[in-house]
């Protein structure tokens, strides 16, 4: 089914961008929010980015005021009637997403696809609220969303294959790349990032380390464009908080985020969005830590955590190529390379020799699975981990 409007519920950050990548594209969209004073301040948003566009030269000032021209502001349900894909962005409250799609089933005409943009929900919980599980899907962006090419498109059990399929094409038509992930807490991109991030922090608690350094090494050696304290002022502290939590309760500790993470949450430091985290406004990072992070040492801990992390996603089935994990990597985090090139270089067998060696120096976290173990001893490939069809 063609896209000839699209619809976007919440008009935040997230939810502005969202519009302003589908206007970019010549595609019709209406903005959904509550209050007029939230769908003003999205549409500043949008205008922010349609004008760095155009100082940088993308666009001349014509295109990006026919493209504005595009978004429909709204603050009723019922101009969603002809809207043929609906992106839900509104804050990560589940009951209040429930109540959003019971709203949307309501609105919408009965072949539209309802999306979520969600990033820690269940996807299936959002299907069942909205009475036509069978089209909903999650639509998940990255930040800066105007920047990162990467929509996870979150299939659940439900969902069905004309759904997947409408999805990737619109997910292309707006000038992404979608990849389809099988629905788990954390999806893809965000188990390996925080798992990254996760192992990049441990690391830095444990070795005294400060948080400039640990940000340095893993930016000038790992070969990804921001290190985790620096990301985590990009994402939001609080977002990242609640991520944690959710990959925490479902995996377990190698999930857990530092303490010092929920203090400046207590404290209202959420990151770059009101004037600091990890770093102040104007670059300066907190006291922590007074020694330097050795970059060997810490870029091979979190070079094996996000390996680890990415073979139980294989090992999951929650894609069906391992192909696609280092592309989500590289187009929803900006890495040069992901995990599964890096173990097709370095050889299973080295892999494994590796996480033995860590899992004896710094802890059984990266104790290497069997199944791994016994893929290296035959000769197997990270193709073989996936689970039989
Ligand atoms: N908001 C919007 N646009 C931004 C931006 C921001 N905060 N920061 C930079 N940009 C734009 C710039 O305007 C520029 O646009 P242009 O190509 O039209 O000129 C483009 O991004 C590149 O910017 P710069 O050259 O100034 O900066 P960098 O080369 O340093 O790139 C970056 C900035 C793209 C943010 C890069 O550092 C990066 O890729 N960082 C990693 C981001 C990441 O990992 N995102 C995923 C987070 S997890 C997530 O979102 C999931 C969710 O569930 C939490």
């Amino acid at each position: 089914m063609p896209v000839a409007r699209a619809a976007v519920i919440g008009a935040g950050t997230m939810g502005a961008e969202i519009a302003q990548v589908i206007a970019e594209q010549g595609v019709p969209v209406t903005l959904k929010d509550v209050s007029q004073e939230f769908l003003d301040r999205g549409m500043r948003h949008v205008e922010s980015v349609f004008r760095r566009r155009v100082e940088r030269g993308r666009l001349s000032e014509d295109e990006a005021q026919a493209k504005l021209a595009l978004i429909a502001p709204t603050l009723s349900y019922d101009d969603l009637a002809d809207a043929d894909f609906v992106i839900e962005a509104v804050p990560e409250r589940l009951t209040l997403k429930e109540a959003v799609f019971a709203e949307l089933n309501r609105a919408c005409k009965p072949e539209a696809i309802l999306a979520t943009n969600t990033s820690s929900l269940p996807v299936s919980r959002l299907a069942k609220a909205s009475g036509r599980p069978s089209n909903v899907v999650g639509f998940h962006f990255f930040n800066p969303a105007s920047v990162m090419k990467l929509i996870e498109v979150i299939v659940t059990p439900e969902t069905s294959e004309e759904t997947v399929q409408t999805t990737l094409e619109f997910g292309r038509r707006i000038g992404k790349l979608p990849v389809p992930v099988k629905e788990c807490p954390g999806f893809l991109v965000n188990r390996i990032l925080f798992a990254a991030m996760a192992e990049g922090m441990r690391y830095r608690e444990e070795n005294d380390a400060t948080i400039a350094s640990v940000d340095a090494a893993l930016r000038e050696r790992a070969g990804v464009p921001m290190g985790p304290f620096q990301l985590a002022d990009l994402v939001g502290l609080d977002v990242l908080l609640e991520i944690g939590d959710v990959l925490v309760a479902a995996y377990g500790e190698r999930f857990a985020t530092p303490p010092i993470l929920r203090e400046l949450v207590a404290q209202g430091r959420h990151g770059a969005k009101n004037g600091g985290g990890f770093y102040s406004r104007e670059g300066t990072p907190i006291d922590l830590g007074t020694k330097p992070a050795d970059p060997e040492r810490l870029v091979q801990q979190v070079t094996a955590a996000s390996f680890l992390e990415a073979f139980r996603c294989l090992d999951e089935g929650i894609v069906t190529d391992p192909k696609d994990i280092d592309v989500a990597m590289q187009a929803g985090a900006g890495w040069a390379t992901g995990p599964i090139a890096w173990a097709d270089q370095v050889g299973l067998g080295a892999v494994v020799a590796l996480l033995s060696a860590l899992a004896a120096k710094v802890g059984p976290r990266f104790t290497p699975p069997e199944r791994l173990k016994s893929l290296a001893e035959h000769g197997g490939s990270l193709r073989d981990a996936l689970p039989s069809p």
